[in-house]
């Protein structure tokens, strides 16, 4: 597929696609379908606005800053099909998901970079913004990754003398499938393993929509991470035993305040990491933070998604086949809020491309240029 020859990430001799690339060729966005993983590496294409809010909204594509990307195609395949077509597509795609940051974020760089060229360039100029976000994304999660490698390095020294290997612990899915590539969270494990440090990762399976299971578990086996699949609740025991020696999360939007908004459950772990006095730190681009955002229970929209992925559950049978099962008797009333707050003060820190900051006003100010 011409996809899979465009952009691909080699790690220690395995092929592994980007999340996102663009193929000059056929000039079309190719993504990996991730509603598919872990049973299907799919990659499909996206050829139109309709193409990309669908991809966004269906989750094909998810996590912050990949959202955000695909968004800026998404504005370039509108302006292909009609130069006029700007706000419109802008309107489009932000309805397409509420609570990642990084989709207003790209779709405000859109507004600003292109309202003022004149309307017959305007195709070509968004082509060559989505480039420069694709390729900001993939340096953005590089340096945060080598920001939180230093954090790792400093807990390893302390640690080698009484312990085999560095344990990790995550939520949901922060690696390179949420981003075009690295990711946040996972990208700070993946510069740690790249240096040699024998780390270890407790990944938390993240119901209802299981994105450890399916695609934290599926990147690290990709690269050869060492790592264990852990139901959601077992990480406060697993801290009380002394198994963690630090949580890296990611944040979909995290407030000036340092009040981080991610995947529904990151609260309860940052609370027992707090009781236990283990670090808990978060791993975001800059691109993450709303600057103009104080209050998080007020200002952050929680996406509540669809009671049906709380009563059903999704996977492979002994058959090979695809099939979801039930897990609760019908008419049950679900309830399914997409995430949560965890408040500044259980976090330990910031780790962003720009430094380690403290999750204070004056800590991300000081991210400001
Ligand atoms: O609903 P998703 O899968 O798009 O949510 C993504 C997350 O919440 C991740 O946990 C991540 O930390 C934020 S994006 C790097």
């Amino acid at each position: 597929m011409s996809a899979l020859s465009e952009s691909p990430v080699v790690i220690d001799q395995v092929t592994v696609p980007r999340s996102l690339c663009y193929d000059r060729s056929l000039d079309t966005v190719w993504i990996i379908n991730q509603t598919q993983l872990p049973y299907a590496l799919e990659q499909v294409p996206l050829k139109s606005l309709e193409d990309c809010c669908h991809a966004i909204r269906s989750m094909q594509v998810r996590g912050a800053p990949l959202i955000g990307v695909t968004a800026a195609y998404g504005v370039y395949l509108a302006l292909r099909e009609d130069c006029c077509a700007l706000e419109a597509a802008i309107n489009e795609l932000s309805k397409t998901r509420p609570t990642a940051v990084n989709l207003s974020w790209a779709l405000q760089r859109c507004r600003n970079e292109l309202s003022t060229v004149i309307t017959e360039e305007r195709a070509e100029q968004a082509l060559a913004l989505a480039q420069r976000l694709e390729a900001e994304d993939i340096a953005v999660c590089a340096g945060i990754g080598d920001q939180g490698l230093r954090l790792l390095e400093g807990l390893w020294q302390s640690r080698a003398e009484s312990q085999e290997r560095l344990n990790i612990l995550t939520h949901c899915n922060a690696g390179a499938l949420a981003a075009v590539d690295w990711g946040t969270a996972l990208a700070v494990v993946y510069k740690a393993a790249a240096a040699e440090l024998p780390v270890h990762v407790w990944v938390d399976e993240t119901r209802p929509r299981n994105q450890g299971a399916a695609l934290t578990c599926w990147e690290l086996a990709q690269r050869k991470i060492p790592h264990t699949l852990i139901v959601d609740n077992v990480g406060g025991h697993l801290m009380q035993r002394g198994q963690v020696d630090v949580c890296l999360v990611g944040s979909d939007r995290t407030t000036r305040r340092g009040d981080v908004c991610n995947k529904i459950g990151t609260y309860l772990k940052a609370l027992a990491a707090h009781d236990n006095d283990i670090p808990f730190y978060v791993a975001l681009p800059v691109s993450s933070i709303d600057f103009a955002c104080m209050d998080a229970h007020n200002d952050i929209p929680i996406e509540e998604r669809s009671g049906s992925e709380v009563l059903t559950a999704t996977g492979r049978n002994a058959a090979g086949e695809l099939q979801q099962i039930s897990l609760a008797p019908e008419a049950t009333p679900a309830s399914n809020y997409g995430f949560d707050i965890t408040p500044a003060r259980l976090v330990t820190g910031l780790i962003t491309e720009k430094g380690v900051v403290s999750a204070t006003e004056s800590g991300i100010a000081s991210l400001i240029d």
